[in-house]
């Protein structure tokens, strides 16, 4: 195991709500005291789906109550895992792995932060966004993409965005009563969305920056999500990390079935997923990303 990585526990955690969305798409509270004090945006679950099971599923983190000691999760069923946690009732008990992984590091040189989130890559930039507008000094905005309904309440946008705004849009609710302006995109002709990708919202809202030496960039989302996100950092020369979500078998730094090509220092070597990510410099991912391509 990494050696700089954070603690990891285990834990029996009881389900406390299971909430179903359009498109196969839960938002499930479990108990966690421990994973909970510890989680920051970025660090992922290892969560026994059903004790038949013997396969964890890697989720990551939206929310985390170290008071309350739970954490909440976003997920979509894909096969068989997700499928059997989804028919698992509130009350029921399931172990807990977590929290994994080092997570964003955000700088607070650049304190203007853009978050671009896409499908189950949402809930760690939702977490980023919340931890930021509790905090003073920061100013995100978070943009966020899914071809499926959005797995979230709605609220028209409270904060005017100048170039983005054409036509009536709608946002996070969550987010806009944090005060984090917040935009959705979607290909599937959702309500309220920005109808194309959601990376091309991204590239105007910084093609219309007087400035962006104050500029961040914080994602997680598919990987072409991910490349054109590299790739637009590049161009307008923005510092971006990405979060990556790996197939993953242990989740603990012992198979390397996470291992992922990362260039540093002009080197390329492997680094495992779960336990030296999930979060990697963009530039180490997509090292040629944006290149020779007119900002
Ligand atoms: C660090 C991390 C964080 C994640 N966070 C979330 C999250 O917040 N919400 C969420 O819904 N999902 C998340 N995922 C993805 C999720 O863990 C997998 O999709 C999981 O395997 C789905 O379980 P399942 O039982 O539904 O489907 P499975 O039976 O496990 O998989 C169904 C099919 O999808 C393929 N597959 C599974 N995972 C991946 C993957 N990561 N990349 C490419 N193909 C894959 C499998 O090979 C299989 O063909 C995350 C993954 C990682 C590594
Ligand atoms: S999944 Fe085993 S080392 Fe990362």
């Amino acid at each position: 195991m990494n050696e700089n990585s954070p603690e990891i526990f285990l834990e029996d955690g009881k389900i406390l709500s299971q909430q179903c969305w359009p498109g196969s798409q839960y938002v499930l509270r479990i108990e966690a005291p421990s994973c909970a004090r510890h989680a920051r945006p970025g660090s992922f679950i290892h969560l026994q789906c059903d004790p038949e099971i013997p396969m964890r599923r890697p989720l990551s983190i939206m929310r985390s109550s170290p008071d309350e000691g739970w954490v909440e999760v976003l997920y979509k069923v894909m096969g068989p895992g997700l499928a059997a946690l989804a028919r698992t009732p509130a009350g029921s008990t399931r172990s807990v792995l977590g929290p994994i992984g080092n997570g964003f590091t955000p700088d607070p040189g650049r304190p203007t932060v853009l978050l671009v989130g896409g499908g189950v890559g949402i809930p760690p930039v939702v977490f980023l966004a919340e931890s930021m507008a509790r905090e003073p000094g920061w100013q995100p905005l978070a943009l966020l993409g899914s071809e499926l309904p959005f797995p979230f309440d709605l609220a028209p946008h409270a904060r005017p965005i100048p170039g983005l705004d054409q036509g009536p849009a709608a946002g996070m609710m969550t987010l806009e009563q944090l005060g984090v302006p917040s935009r959705l995109a979607s290909r599937a002709g959702l309500a309220g969305s920005h109808a194309g990708f959601v990376t091309e919202l991204a590239e105007k809202w910084l093609r219309n920056r007087p400035t962006r030496e104050d500029c961040a960039i914080y994602a997680c989302g598919p990987e072409p999500m991910l490349e054109a996100t590299a790739a637009l950092a590049a161009r307008h020369d923005v510092p971006a990390q990405l979060c990556l979500e790996e197939y993953m078998a242990c989740a603990v730094g012992g198979c390397a079935g996470c291992a992922v090509a990362v260039v540093e220092n002009g080197r390329t070597e492997m680094r495992r997923v779960c336990v030296d990510g999930p979060v990697f410099p963009a530039r180490a991912i997509y090292p040629g990303a944006g290149l020779g391509v007119p900002a």
